[in-house]
């Protein structure tokens, strides 16, 4: 059946999508969870979905649901409609709106399949609040109890961020799914890395997901006056930061898994004026790795280098775990569903691994799930100039609807 997907309609429903948010000279897309931004981006997608004849929802926890198809178990896509700061078009929005081309090519097609279909877009997959929150709601992954203290770095509480846009934070328990609703889970998304680009691949198809760490490191020292205090009496939290964060790159390059990562994408200093010595550092770091058991040595490993660095330089560290995702296997019969359709299409494809966390690493603890991703142009991603040729868009497209319609019988 030659049933495809129409890239004109995509495209103009990216383009539309990305202009929620957009800042001004060229830096990209802001457009976090439950911002006015992202609730008319939310409306605009009901809209959409509603045109398509999808029946909507949008559960306790904001994850907004297109459906077609009966009763029954239902094969899932979708990814999610929340940027990171100045970020880019694709990331998370290209499998939300992929997802809903292909249930409306489906339903326009009048191709019949044995199962109902969903398209979903996970709410706060950047994690501004909580890492994949939506989708740890509805797969019973959320510490429920912890939801009330969950701030944004600029200290902004999910509590009233949800609130202003019309939730009760105290609800999202109730989004937590019936594992028995849900067949299994496909999720297209960029692959936001070199690799298709440099092997000119058109498909990746995902083995495994990264699990990720997040920690917040607080090192204390003492404020002193930065003119006359003698260098040597120094308690420095800043330097105690910096020696921490360049001997824990070199530890997790060295002592990782071969392609663990880390990165150190905040500090903040305090009192934070040029003539105090700096009292107090607070770090944030992640790691990433394929394997468990080495990501939880290599967070073990890099508290008690924290604490000695510290500890030599006269000082104390505070250690919090932000969060913590564990990596994920994909489900074979999705994968080869997704290398099934590839075949049908002509397109070749390797098999990889993603360096990203997604909302299927969550979705892979109640049912069996998968990704396929497309390349990056230039390999960036999290910035304003992420973008992939709408070649590559069709193609993933097209591979996403052939899979999905295996998956759906
Ligand atoms: O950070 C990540 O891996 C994803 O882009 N949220
Ligand atoms: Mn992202
Ligand atoms: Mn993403």
């Amino acid at each position: 059946m030659a049933v495809a997907i129409s890239l004109p309609r995509l495209k103009h429903h990216i383009e539309t999508l990305s202009s929620y948010g957009r800042n001004p000279d060229g830096r990209g897309i802001t457009r976090s969870c439950w911002s006015p931004a992202h609730e008319q981006a939310r409306a605009w997608l009901l809209d959409r979905m509603k045109a398509a004849g999808l029946e909507t929802r949008v559960d306790p926890a904001g994850n907004t649901f297109g459906r077609i198809g009966g009763q029954g178990s239902a094969v899932l896509t979708g990814s999610h409609i929340d940027t990171v700061p100045e970020g880019g078009p694709l990331d998370g929005a290209l499998g939300v709106l992929a997802g809903l081309e292909c249930l409306q090519t489906i339903k326009e097609g009048g191709v019949a399949t044995r199962r109902p279909l969903a398209v979903v877009a996970w709410s706060d997959e950047e994690g501004r609040y909580g890492s994949l929150f939506g989708s740890r709601a509805f797969t019973g992954k959320l510490e429920l109890d912890k939801v009330r203290s969950l701030r944004a770095v600029d200290g902004e509480a999910l509590v009233d961020a949800m609130a202003r846009a019309g939730y009760d934070a105290s609800r999202v328990g109730e989004a937590r799914c019936d594992p028995r609703t849900i067949h299994s889970y496909v999720e297209l998304h960029i692959e936001q890395g070199p690799h298709l680009e440099a092997a000119r691949l058109p498909i990746g198809l995902v083995e495994g997901i990264v699990g990720i760490r997040r920690n917040r490191l607080t090192f204390i020292g003492e404020p002193d006056h930065a003119g006359t205090t003698p260098m040597a009496w120094r308690k420095d939290a800043f330097l105690a930061a910096c020696e921490y964060a360049l001997k824990a790159r070199e530890h997790v390059v060295r002592k990782g898994g071969g392609r663990s990562v880390t990165n150190f994408g905040r500090i903040e200093l305090a009192p934070g004026v040029s003539n105090i010595v700096p009292a107090r550092a607070v770090l944030l770091q992640e790691m990433r790795e394929l394997d468990a058991r080495i990501l939880a040595r290599l967070d073990r490993e890099c508290a008690a280098l924290a604490r000695t660095v510290s500890r030599r330089r006269g000082l104390r560290v505070e250690i919090e775990t932000l969060s913590r995702t564990e990596p994920a296997r994909c489900a074979p019969r999705v994968m080869s569903a997704v290398q099934a359709a590839c075949e049908t299409l002509r397109l070749r494809f390797k098999k990889m691994p993603s360096g990203a966390g997604h909302d299927a690493q969550n979705l892979a603890a109640v049912t069996e799930a998968g990704m396929l991703f497309i390349p990056s142009r230039g390999g960036r991603s999290h910035r304003p100039d992420e973008m992939s040729d709408w070649k590559a868009i069709e193609r993933g497209a097209n591979a996403l609807l052939h899979t999905l319609m295996r998956l759906a019988g």
